[in-house]
């Protein structure tokens, strides 16, 4: 069964009617469906049970606990990009062993983080950080994995803005430069070397990019064999497109049969880390028809929603296909649905054919799940939507909606705010006047 779909004139998650879930939190709001991420996970699993392999999800497509928890149940690790999305998993208790650290900016605490809790590798990704991480284990007297992130060099069709895998992007380094960062490793008594890695970008739908690159880390891993330097993994990244549009399905067959073929002879486990294809088509944002506006040459749907709540349409121009939740007969319309941000880039969708939508319609943004909620933002003084995870015939709130006092908490203190909104320093309070009038002050005798 489709996690969303739609019986009689009503689109529902799993078995909950979306309708009932916007009266019950509110809109804007994001809904996933638990058995969606699940089913795959499950599949990926089931894709390469043959192999020795390791599936960390990537936690910064959408990392709310609940969700890392069960996946962690399901048996993945992760792939952490700084010491918040470390600190999330070690919260749900993943093991160290199965959680690998990447990023081009790690600094000396967030290091210092992975160190400590024993992670699996830091994905090295210069000559630099490969020195501050010898040094952060000489001073914690404890050893750090590592494999290097390889810039192999491969083109992969999608937007610039997640291409990674050209010698023009910030990620990675030359394959002779990781040469050269082993050797430095390997004669290190402070670093172990776990790996090979490389990510060569997001939303990719064909599978020979990825085959390309995996040949480019087989060979540097021979190449390391060759010189008494052996590695265990090999760490392909994530990067595995989904359907926004008309796409067709990744061919997941294709991938694990052509890699199974590549590794038959090798010993090595297989790292990959998949984020939007685990989460992607699994979310929903809920959005409600705030107001239907007219130009002479446009229509506008604004709704409650905007670029803070889902930044891809303003960011990449990314396509989300919009449905109505309760459906009507009637006549269509061409409309750009938009935000209440001000801002011209504050759009969800533009020219978009779809029913003639009124104040008070519910409408539902598809595939959110994956870089939705973690892109959101408070810009304009926005508070950020729940989160809501459905399971079969159940909806939980597994991140409530900030309330306009979130968004000035880290702004007040150390001073106190007053009933009338005025603040002053702590252990200054005096009584406002407004509450006891003061007493005039004593005349001095003349
Ligand atoms: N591993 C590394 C090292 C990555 O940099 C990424 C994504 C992944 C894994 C997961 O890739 P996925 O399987 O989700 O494609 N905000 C953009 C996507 C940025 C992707 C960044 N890196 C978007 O909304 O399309």
């Amino acid at each position: 069964m489709e996690a969303f779909h739609r019986r009689a004139d009503q689109l529902y998650c799993e078995d909950v009617p979306l309708s009932s879930l916007a009266k019950r939190f509110g809109t804007p709001a994001y809904v996933y469906s638990q058995t969606a991420i699940l089913e795959r996970f499950g599949r990926l699993a089931r894709h390469l049970a043959g192999l020795r392999s390791l599936i960390c999800y990537s936690v910064k497509a959408n990392s709310n606990l609940k969700i890392l928890d069960f996946l962690r149940r399901a048996g993945a690790g992760f792939d952490v990009v700084s010491g918040g999305e470390l600190l999330r998993v070690l919260r749900v208790g993943a093991k160290p062993q199965t959680i690998v650290f990447s990023g081009v900016g790690k600094t000396a605490a967030e290091v210092d983080a992975g160190i400590r809790a024993g992670i699996r590798m830091f994905n090295v990704e210069s000559a630099e950080e490969l020195e501050l991480i010898e040094e952060r284990a000489r001073a914690l007297q404890k050893p750090a994995w590592i494999s290097v992130r390889i810039n192999p060099d491969v083109a992969a069709e999608t937007h610039p803005y997640v291409a990674t895998g050209r010698v023009v992007h910030k990620f990675g380094v030359p394959k002779e430069e990781a040469l050269a960062l082993y050797t430095r490793a390997a004669g290190s008594k402070h670093l172990k070397v776990r790996g090979v890695a490389c990510h060569i970008g997001s939303q990719i739908l064909k599978v020979e990019p990825f085959m390309r690159a995996l040949d480019e880390v087989l060979h540097v891993a021979e190449r390391l064999l060759a010189v008494g330097i052996e590695v265990e993994d090999l760490d392909l990244g994530g990067g595995y497109g989904i359907r926004y549009v008309d796409e067709p399905g990744f061919d997941f067959d294709r991938l694990t049969r052509e890699t199974a073929a590549r590794l038959a002879a090798a010993p090595y486990r297989l790292i990959v880390e998949p984020g939007r294809s685990l989460v992607g088509e699994a979310g929903v944002l809920l959005t409600r028809v705030l107001y239907v506006k007219r130009s002479q040459q446009k229509n506008f749907v604004v709704v409650d929603a905007g670029m803070n709540d889902l930044l891809r349409p303003a960011l990449y121009g990314s396509y989300h296909a919009i449905v109505p939740v309760e459906e009507r007969a009637g006549e269509k319309i061409l409309a750009d649905i938009v935000g209440p941000l001000c801002e011209t880039g504050d759009f969800l969708a533009r020219d978009r054919e779809l029913p003639a939508a009124r104040a008070g319609d519910l409408l539902a943004v598809l595939a959110a799940g994956a870089y939705g909620y973690v892109l959101a933002s408070n810009y304009n003084s926005r508070p950020r939507p729940p989160e809501v995870l459905v399971r079969a015939g159940t909806a939980e709130l597994i991140r409530r909606r900030e309330s306009l006092e979130d968004l000035m908490a880290g702004e007040e203190s150390p001073s106190r705010r007053t009933a009338r909104g005025v603040t002053r320093p702590r252990g200054r309070r005096r009584k406002s006047p407004a509450a006891k009038p003061r007493r005039p002050a004593r005349r001095k005798n003349p």
